[in-house]
């Protein structure tokens, strides 16, 4: 083949294989319906990655591989937004939302009026460009956040990391939607409840304030500089307009919402055309029911008038559409009496100000414990034991204290606190690093660190030790039978069976656990060590990569960087915690322990997985079986005839009929050398 027709073919078969990736994207992250296994999903990526790198002049923006890519070097841009983004009207109770409604009627004129009812997602809100593609179809050229209404800023290169967003719209789809090429979609960017807490976990890890909620999460994440940060956060995306030209859709609003999901944009599931006030009652109910089970965050439903006549005739107030509310849920919050504040120290030594409460009723929980975040929390809030306050449960398990209560039912308290100055736990100096909010413990060998180490080992994320609770945790402190997590594993049944509440069984049962968790596998241990920001995806990633500790240990700052996911600031964490004498002893105590530090390396001989190979015609070299016996070697498949689903024909002398059944499918051909190549390629990634 000349170069001019290899091209040709890298170019059919990357397009090929966008194709593949994009449907597969849409199925797993809009329809959560996944259609083939994650190998199989990897082998499309890489061969296109493999394409693309073998041919740079066909990397495309819209390209699967270009998710995460360039980053704002200072800053985002400002950008205007095409028309208002608007805010919507509040009601708080079914008789003000009679009351709107019944205003609503009124305003129609006798127009018909009924709502799509939509759950109120509690994220932010964002705008989506789409423009004409050279396929004919259309590719996300910017996404703006929503800013002050009229200006936002161009965080493009944050939401093309978002799975649910796609990068390129097919013609076909914009056909089926009745959608031209040119249109902007607005929705809501949110943070799933598993991403929020996972999140929350990293940031304790590294020793950060907790993320308040998952609005404001997701909110700083969007504005957050480095895209490969942001793609590990696991954004979603749910599309609630769509605009041509500026303008709504005429057909309506649950039109709009299929159109959107026609051409393949999150829809939440949870909508619904309702006419009478029953209805909506019933949705709002429904929608508060199902709450806490839907794995994200709302605060409400949102009512929208259906018909767009309908609409335009309502029209707008200043800041929102009359033809919207919202129905916010009422905060799940109580009010109670504060009778002390105590201070706890983490296993980075941070010291968190913990509100002990007169227990209280909360969503369904009896909470006699709230956050308080840090020193100048207290301050902002001049809160006092003995104060009544006003505690909120959010996405967040941890309840906290959101303001003081103050009136005749409810007097201020008398009693003034003082941040400690010293350690709770071993009255050693506590510090506050410039720029930091809080203060911590410096004594490197704090029981309360040890104890937090020890506990954060066991958690079931981690090693996953079942039993290795508070209560015993600290009688192997107090006992001096544990200075560190490798001191687990000396620990005998009869030393346990020693503790109180102990008997020979549980004892046995506990060594058990601990011996099980010696398998556990590099990624966990990973957690376990408690290297910054490294958290549960991280772990795993460099446990695939590396294989093992030593070889983790081992790589460079380069290296680390190779592993999807992992920047500078990661890297670094590592390099420096690895350079530490302390910490290259425990992991040699592991070791010695038994502990498995070591993980399956991602399978590199899947790298042809999903593929189905023809083989035609008398190849130069190698015999048919030989060449079939190194497809399957890495993982492809070989089949007898051209279809279809063939992802390559080989074709050697006097190729047949095979061949011309390729060329009419447009199936990539390749020659003997090309599936060397094709096949080396596996090689030097080994
Ligand atoms: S409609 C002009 N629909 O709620 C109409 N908004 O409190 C405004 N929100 O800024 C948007 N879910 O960020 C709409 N299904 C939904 C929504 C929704 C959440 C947010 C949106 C908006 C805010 C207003």
């Amino acid at each position: 083949m000349d170069a001019r027709a290899k091209t040709d073919h890298a170019a059919g078969r990357a397009a090929h294989l966008r194709a593949e990736i994009e449907r597969h994207d849409h199925l797993y992250y809009v329809m959560d319906e996944p259609a083939i296994s994650d190998a199989a999903y990897d082998a499309l990526m890489n061969e296109l990655k493999r394409l693309e790198a073998e041919h740079p002049e066909l990397v495309t923006p819209d390209s699967p591989t270009q998710r995460v890519g360039g980053k704002p070097a200072e800053g985002f841009k400002k950008a205007q937004h095409s028309r208002p983004m608007l805010s919507l009207d509040n009601v708080y109770s079914i008789e003000e939302l009679t009351d709107w409604d019944r205003r609503v009627r009124e305003l129609a004129g006798g127009l018909p009026v009924k709502y799509v009812a939509e759950l109120k997602l509690d994220g932010l809100s964002i705008a989506l460009r789409y423009e004409p593609a050279a396929h004919g179809g259309a590719r996300l050229a910017v996404g703006i956040t929503r800013g002050d209404g009229q200006t936002g800023e161009d965080v493009t290169s944050n939401v093309r990391t978002i799975r649910s967003v796609p990068l390129s719209i097919t013609a076909e789809r914009l056909k089926k939607a009745g959608v031209p090429q040119s249109f902007e979609v607005r929705g809501e960017v949110v943070m799933p409840a598993a991403a929020f807490a996972r999140l929350n976990e990293e940031r304790e890890q590294q020793g950060l304030p907790a993320a308040v909620n998952p609005r404001n999460a997701a909110a700083g994440t969007l504005r957050t500089l480095e895209p490969g940060i942001v793609a590990q956060r696991r954004l979603d995306f749910y599309a609630y307009f769509l605009l041509v030209e500026g303008e709504y859709l005429a057909a309506g609003q649950q039109a709009t919402l299929d159109a959107l999901a026609a051409l393949g944009l999150r829809v939440n599931p949870h909508r619904k055309l309702v006419a009478t006030l029953e209805e909506m009652t019933r949705f709002i109910d429904a929608a508060e029911a199902e709450r806490d089970k839907l794995g994200y965050e709302i605060d409400g439903v949102v009512l929208k008038v259906d018909a767009h006549a309908t609409q335009l005739r309502l029209g707008y107030t200043g800041r929102a559409p009359r033809w919207a509310i919202a129905y916010k849920f009422t905060a799940k919050s109580g009010v109670t009496q504060m009778r002390d504040i105590t201070v706890q120290v983490g296993r980075t030594g941070k010291l968190t100000p913990v509100a002990e409460l007169e227990p209280v009723f909360i969503g369904g929980t009896t909470v006699s414990r709230a956050t308080l975040h840090n020193a100048d929390f207290i301050e902002r809030l001049g809160v006092k034991p003995g104060d009544w306050v006003k505690v909120e449960r959010g996405g967040d398990v941890i309840p906290k204290v959101v303001e003081v209560v103050h009136d005749a039912e409810h007097p201020r308290g008398k009693l003034r606190f003082q941040f400690p100055s010293t350690c709770p736990e071993c009255e050693s100096e506590v510090v506050r690093a410039e720029g930091e909010v809080d203060y911590r413990c410096v004594n490197a060998d704090c029981p309360a660190k040890l104890r937090e180490s020890l506990l954060h080992f066991g958690g079931r994320t981690v090693m996953n030790i079942e039993g290795l609770g508070e209560a015993v945790v600290q009688q192997l402190l107090e006992r001096g039978l544990v200075h560190g997590v490798a001191d687990l594993y000396k620990l005998t049944v009869q030393q346990l069976a020693e503790l109180e509440r102990f008997a020979e069984k549980s004892a046995t049962a506990l060594v058990e656990e601990i011996e099980r968790s010696k398998k556990a596998g590099l990624a966990r241990v990973l957690m376990g060590l408690g290297i910054r920001f490294v958290g549960e995806r991280t772990a795993e990633l460099l446990a695939q990569e590396f294989g093992s500790i030593d070889a983790l240990m081992a790589a460079s700052a380069e290296e680390l960087e190779r592993v999807e996911e992992v920047g500078p600031r990661i890297s670094q964490a590592i390099l420096e915690f690895f350079a530490q004498e302390k910490n290259r002893a425990l992991v040699e105590h592991l070791r010695k322990a038994g502990v498995d530090m070591t993980a399956e390396k991602k399978q590199r001989t899947t790298q042809l997985a999903g593929l189905t190979f023809v083989l035609t015609g008398t190849l130069p070299t190698m015999t048919r079986d030989e060449a079939k016996a190194r497809i399957e070697a890495a993982g492809g498949k070989t089949a007898g005839s051209v279809s279809k689903k063939t992802g390559y024909v080989v074709a050697g002398e006097e190729a047949g009929s095979k061949l011309d059944k390729a060329r009419e499918l447009k199936i990539p051909v390749l020659d003997e050398a090309g599936l060397m190549k094709l096949l080396e390629g596996e090689a030097a990634r080994e």
